[in-house]
Formats: structure tokens, sequence, C-alpha cells
């Protein structure tokens, strides 16, 4: 069976890819590389003995994309193509809305035109909102409060569309939580371009000597010791949810949402912890003011996804911080020759 993993090269699709060729599927990566390193494929080949197909390109390019489905015979799509920084969606909303919208528009052209009828899309958290009550369950109301949460929530809305015209349709729509970690090899991990945003790639680039200290976003949080909480994953279980994902999508037709995630909130100053222990490196913070937008708290409840996927998450927090540090430790300037 044959998979095309549209953003395969980035941080989730190369981990997703390592877990489908381990699994005996085919993959096929279209990937433009705007934020993802070449040698991303060669480095999946070594993981796993296979080499994936490889195919640079834009999303929104329909004749690139077109020509992967006439050249090989794709039986379900994973779509993570796309761009993903809240701040920057906020300054450029039409790049976001042209790149996730319009690349989910060209895909889905493309998938219809070679009678391809199901995928499995890279959702996220961020579509809950700000007012849901945790833990977040898949009835839990969503309202996105940026641009890049609303081309998540569109393009779930553009599938469930898709679904309801097309009763052989499926689409599978994982609603991602916070994924850190990286593969226990340290060959392939999250190589962000810049000073990061998110709270994993800063601690490893403060235990790296790149960044002096962390700023902890808020101190005062009605939380259990007054720091934000998010619940984080390791990206090797949420690759494995998409093995399951792809299994679903083949016997299910319609749309559904699943949460994956692990079920327990972690807070800011618990996760330095964490990462202390597990790199015996020492992470200097200080505490600085909320940074606009974010939330106190929430979880995920992900027994929906343990019912109808059969996947839970395995790996623990521990497992996460070693498997981050291993991958920054070994790349200290990440893959080196990202563009
Ligand atoms: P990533 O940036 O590492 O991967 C995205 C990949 O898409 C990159 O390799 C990039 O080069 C490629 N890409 C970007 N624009 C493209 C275009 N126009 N045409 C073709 N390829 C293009 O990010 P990631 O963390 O692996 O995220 C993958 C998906 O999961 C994204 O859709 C993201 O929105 C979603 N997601 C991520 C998180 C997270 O915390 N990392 C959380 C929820 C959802
Ligand atoms: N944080 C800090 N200091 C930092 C970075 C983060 O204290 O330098 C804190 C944040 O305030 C928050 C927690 O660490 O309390 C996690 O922050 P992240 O930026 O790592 O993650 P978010 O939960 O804010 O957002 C992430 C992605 C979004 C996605 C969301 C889905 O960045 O794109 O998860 O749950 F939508």
């Amino acid at each position: 069976m044959s998979i095309l993993l549209t953003g395969g090269a980035g941080y989730i699709g190369s981990h997703i890819a390592v877990e489908l060729l381990e699994a005996g599927f085919d993959t096929v990566l279209f990937d433009s590389l705007a934020n993802s390193s070449r040698s991303v494929v060669e480095r999946i080949e070594r993981i796993t003995g296979r080499a994936p197909e490889f195919v640079c390109g834009d999303i929104n390019d329909a004749a690139a994309v077109r020509s992967v489905f006439e050249r090989h015979d794709i039986d379900c799509v994973i779509h993570l193509a796309g761009l993903k920084s809240v701040p920057e969606s906020a300054a450029k909303p039409m790049e976001y809305y042209r790149c996730n919208v319009g690349g989910m528009l060209t895909l889905l052209e493309a998938m219809a035109a070679a009678g391809v009828r199901r995928i499995v899309f890279s959702s996220s958290a961020t579509v809950y909102g700000t007012s849901g009550e945790i833990p977040y369950t898949e009835e839990t109301p969503t309202g996105c409060t940026n641009p890049y949460g609303r081309t998540k929530l569109m393009c779930e809305e553009i599938l469930r569309d898709c679904a309801a015209a097309d009763g052989e349709f499926s689409a599978v729509l994982l609603r991602y939580f916070n994924p850190i970690g990286a593969h226990p090899s340290g060959l392939i991990g999250e190589d962000p371009r810049g000073v990061p945003n998110n709270l994993m790639p800063y601690i490893t680039r403060v235990a790296v000597g790149a960044l002096e200290k962390l700023t902890v976003f808020g101190g005062d949080y009605p939380t259990r010791d007054g720091t934000g909480v998010r619940d984080y994953l390791h990206v090797v279980d949420l690759a494995r949810g998409h093995v399951r994902a792809v299994d679903y999508a083949m016997g299910h037709a319609g749309a559904r949402a699943f949460n994956l995630g692990t079920g327990k909130g972690v807070s800011v100053l618990e996760m330095v912890r964490a990462f202390e222990r597990a790199s015996g490196v020492k992470i200097p913070y200080v505490i600085g003011p909320r940074r606009a937008g974010d939330i106190a708290e929430y979880y995920a409840d992900c027994s929906l996804a343990g019912r109808e996927l059969g996947w839970k998450a395995e790996l623990t927090l521990d497992d996460m911080c070693r498997d981050s540090w291993n991958w920054q430790k070994r790349n200290p300037d990440g893959y080196g020759d990202k563009a």
C-alpha cells in the first residue's frame, strides 16, 4: 500500500514516514523544503533501511501535485504540508490562507482527478479556542483566535463537506496537542528556524548553550505552580497514531476528528525539571510576563482515539525529554543545510 505524505520532510512527517516504512507501507514524500532539509530523506533511509520516494514541489502547484498521482498509485494521503506559526499567521494572514487552505483545495482536486478518496489531516488542538472545559473532548466547542487556527478549522470543514458529498470519501482529522521529542536514533528531530517559539526547542537550545536562559511566559496562571499547562506527546507516539489512522481511513467512510495527546497536563516548570533530570543539564530561567493569546491550561481526552483507532500514547515525559536532548546534542545546528 502506498501513502503520499505532503510535508513529509518536516518534523512530524519524517517521523510518520519512518513508522510507515517500518510497518511495510510504501511512501512518497512531497515537500517544498520551505521548512525542512533534503538530508531528511537519506536519514529516514538510514533508520529504516528503505528509501522513501521524494518529490520536491509546492502544494499549490496544481500540475506538480497532479503528476504525483499520475506517477504513483496512491491509496491514502497524509496531509501535513503547511505553515504553522501562530504569530506569523497574524502578521501574514494571506500567506497562511493561500498555503494552508489553498493547498488543501489543490490537493483535493488532484485526489478527485486520480480517484483517491482517503485522507488523514494534520489538525491541531488550537481549533478548540479558549472557552472549553478541560479535558477537551472532540465535542468541545471549536473557535479560533488566530488565522493559523482558522486555516485548520476551515480545512476540517472542507473535508467534512467532501465526505458529505461523496459517500465513499474518508477523512480522519487528527487534532494534535503538543508534539515534542525526536526519533531515538537522534537522526531526525525538530529543527526550527531562528529563535524557537515553542517551549521544548527553546529549552534544548538553552541546554546546548545557543541561548542564555528560558523566559517562562507567566507565573501567575491559576494552575498548580502558576505556569502554563499543556498536553505534550512524543512525536513517535504521534507518528504511530497516523499508521492507525490510515488503517481506519481504509475501512471507514465519512469525516471524523480524533484528539491525539497523552491526556496529562504538564506545567512549564515541570517540563524544565523533567528535562534537567533526563539531560543532567541545568536550565536557567526567569519568570516573565504572560504571552498574548496563551491559555492557562488544557489537555486532551483521548479516549475516542483509544476506542476507534486502537491508539494510546505509550512514551513518557522522560522519554520525550531524553530524545529531544539526544537529537539536539547530536545535531547542535539541526540539519545544518536548511535553506
Ligand atoms: P514542519 O514545518 O516541520 O513540516 C511542514 C512541512 O511542510 C515542512 O517540511 C515544509 O517544508 C512543508 N511545506 C510548507 N509549505 C509547503 C508548501 N507550500 N508546499 C509543500 N510543502 C510545504 O511542521 P510540523 O511540526 O511537522 O507540522 C506538520 C503539520 O502538523 C502542519 O500542518 C502543522 O500545522 C500541523 N501541526 C503541528 C503541530 C506542532 O506543534 N508541531 C501541532 C498541531 C498541528
Ligand atoms: N512557553 C514559555 N516559554 C517559551 C515558550 C513557551 O514559557 O519560551 C510556555 C507557553 O507560555 C505555554 C507552554 O510553554 O504555556 C507551551 O508553549 P508552546 O509555544 O510550546 O506551545 P503552545 O501550546 O502555545 O502551542 C503549540 C503550537 C501551536 C498549536 C498548539 C496546539 O505552537 O501551533 O500547540 O496545541 F496550535
